[in-house]
């Protein structure tokens, strides 16, 4: 029987604080809940004393969120590890992590203290975390490059002062495996009261050993892995979640060690989040790129047809992939769409179903073949469930290698049709003024980019947005054929984005300023000064 290891996903903390991969409160709960349905074991929420939007997503999570732990994060000091603990009120299983560097290169050049100081922090601060928290993490940062006997005793005095976890973490991703594993051991045979203590691994991708570094670690005796979804995180990123956890199930009988997630739900997983913060996941990424199952040339082709397991470790349908065949064309039902659908996973309503199905008629007359990865991109489309305050009704654009570009819109807002025109450095440019002007919600492009989904010129261009409006990031993301066209599409669901979640904002603080109940979605005029 394989042992367990418990897995602790920092997507939305270590994940969330790289470039490009920021979330707002509501895109951090779905990816929560999808963690939860993904079956971790702890879910590192945040890092409350960041920033007021840190906070208010661990306070959220922890009150909706039951099965895993619930980790906040907190520096060694009283202000942190006090909102740390006030944002995990309402958690059923709450965690403080708390850690301080202890490299001598960080003690010389970031905190400026001996290592006698930072060792009587250390006690101090995760004994005062137990005095709130029976569950406590500690982690020495930048622990793969501090001198191995003074991290026995920065280990050591967190033990005695009640750290239920010590984490490990090779910060800046330097570390070989056997010099990584060789931490492990020592801790473990080291250190006294450690039958009562996890060990964690945290590895970070610099030199592309993050995987191969967290199995090392569990060979040294870690028990417990943190990694990110799509292997998101700081610089080169952390451990991809479901290459450890893949790693461990697939080689599990040589390994006898397993964890407990639902390997199914990875490429869902894997897909949200690329869908929440607009980053693509590479193609040849290992599990859940597209091509991760893909075989193309013809020996192994022929090789699958007489037997999958000549060139396939694990089956697509393991992964939650669904299997890249091409079944629907123009002449496909709504019926047969609506099973294929339940099929990859998405049952749809009556509503959903409609939507879908005339899009894809729109993408079968210019295509032959609509791929499972086109129904998922048009279903995911529709899947928003924000309300639709603008509507384009209609669009057109004029590009021009010289001189300005320029876009006319047709807009539906509050029941009432817009029509305008404004010139832009590009057609998108153009459009995104155009659009800014009719909402009188002016956001500011902070990422764009566009892929082809699909085989060749026939493809359909996927747009994803990201914008910021009045301080919040919003993401959008929209597919078709006219790629100027999807880019204004995916920017207008931005700006209805960005408009939902600014109107719950001041309903709820219009709500705490008189005793009537105001209704979440209530349409409050000061959202768009100087708008139509
Ligand atoms: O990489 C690191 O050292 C960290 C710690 C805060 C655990 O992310
Ligand atoms: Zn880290």
């Amino acid at each position: 029987m394989e042992e367990r290891v418990l897995v602790f996903d920092t997507t939305l903390r270590d994940g969330e604080q790289s470039p490009g991969c920021s979330m707002n409160l509501q895109e951090k709960l779905e990816m929560a809940r999808q963690l939860d349905r993904l079956g971790v074991d702890i879910l590192e929420a945040g890092f409350p004393v960041a920033s007021a939007g840190d906070f208010e997503s661990v306070q959220a999570i922890a009150a909706e969120i039951r099965r895993p732990v619930i980790a906040a994060l907190a520096r060694a000091n009283r202000l942190d590890i006090d909102r740390a603990w006030e944002a995990l009120q309402g958690a059923a299983r709450p965690r403080i992590h708390t850690f301080l560097a202890t490299s001598d290169i960080h003690l010389k050049y970031k905190l400026h203290k001996t290592r006698e100081e930072v060792l009587k922090l250390i006690a101090w601060a995760v004994g005062y975390a137990k005095s709130l928290c029976a569950d406590i993490e500690f982690s020495p940062e930048d622990a793969g490059r501090t001198d191995p006997d003074y991290l026995v005793e920065c280990c050591h005095a967190a033990v005695e002062a009640g750290a239920t976890v010590l984490n490990l973490p090779d910060t800046v991703g330097y570390c070989l495996e056997t010099e990584y594993e060789q931490v492990f051991s020592s801790i473990k045979s080291r250190v006294p009261g450690m039958d009562h203590v996890i060990l964690s691994t945290h590895t970070h991708d610099d030199l592309g050993l993050a995987v191969a570094n967290t199995l090392a670690g569990l060979r040294g005796g870690a028990r417990q892995v943190e990694c990110t979804i799509n292997g998101i995180g700081e610089r080169a990123g952390n451990a991809a979640l479901e290459e450890v956890v893949m790693a461990l199930r697939v080689r599990r009988e040589t390994l006898s060690l397993d964890t407990d997630v639902r390997t199914e739900e990875l490429y869902p997983s894997s897909q949200l989040l690329s869908r929440l913060t607009g980053v693509a996941v590479q193609r040849n990424k290992a599990i859940v790129g597209k091509n991760a199952f893909a075989h193309e040339a013809g020996i192994h082709q022929d090789g699958i047809l007489k037997n999958v397991i000549t060139y396939e470790i694990m089956e697509p349908q393991t992964v939650g992939m669904p299997a890249n065949s091409l079944v629907l064309g123009k002449h496909s039902g709504r019926h047969a769409l609506a099973k294929r659908y339940e099929e990859l996973g998405y049952p749809l309503s009556k509503p959903e179903l409609d939507r879908a199905y005339s899009t894809f008629i729109q993408i079968a007359d210019r295509k032959k073949q609509v791929y499972d990865e086109d129904l998922i991109a048009i279903v995911l489309e529709g899947l928003d469930h924000a309300p639709q305050w603008f509507t384009l009704k209609l669009f057109q654009s004029v590009a021009s290698s010289e001189g300005r570009s320029t876009a006319t819109v047709e807009v539906v807002k509050d029941g009432q049709t817009f029509h305008d025109s404004a010139t832009g450095d590009g057609p998108c440019d153009a459009a995104f003024r155009v659009i800014d002007r009719i909402t009188g919600l002016p956001g500011t492009v902070s990422d764009f980019s566009v892929h082809t989904i699909g085989e060749g010129a026939q493809g359909v261009a996927e747009v994803t947005v990201r914008a910021s409006f009045r301080g919040q990031e919003f993401t959008g993301k929209w597919t078709g054929q006219n790629v100027v066209e999807a880019a204004a599409r995916a920017y207008l669901q931005t700006a209805n984005r960005a408009a939902h979640a600014l109107a719950r904002v001041e309903a709820a603080a219009a709500a705490a300023a008189s005793t009537k109940p105001v209704h979440a979605n209530a349409r409050v005029d000061s959202l768009y000064p100087g708008g139509y």
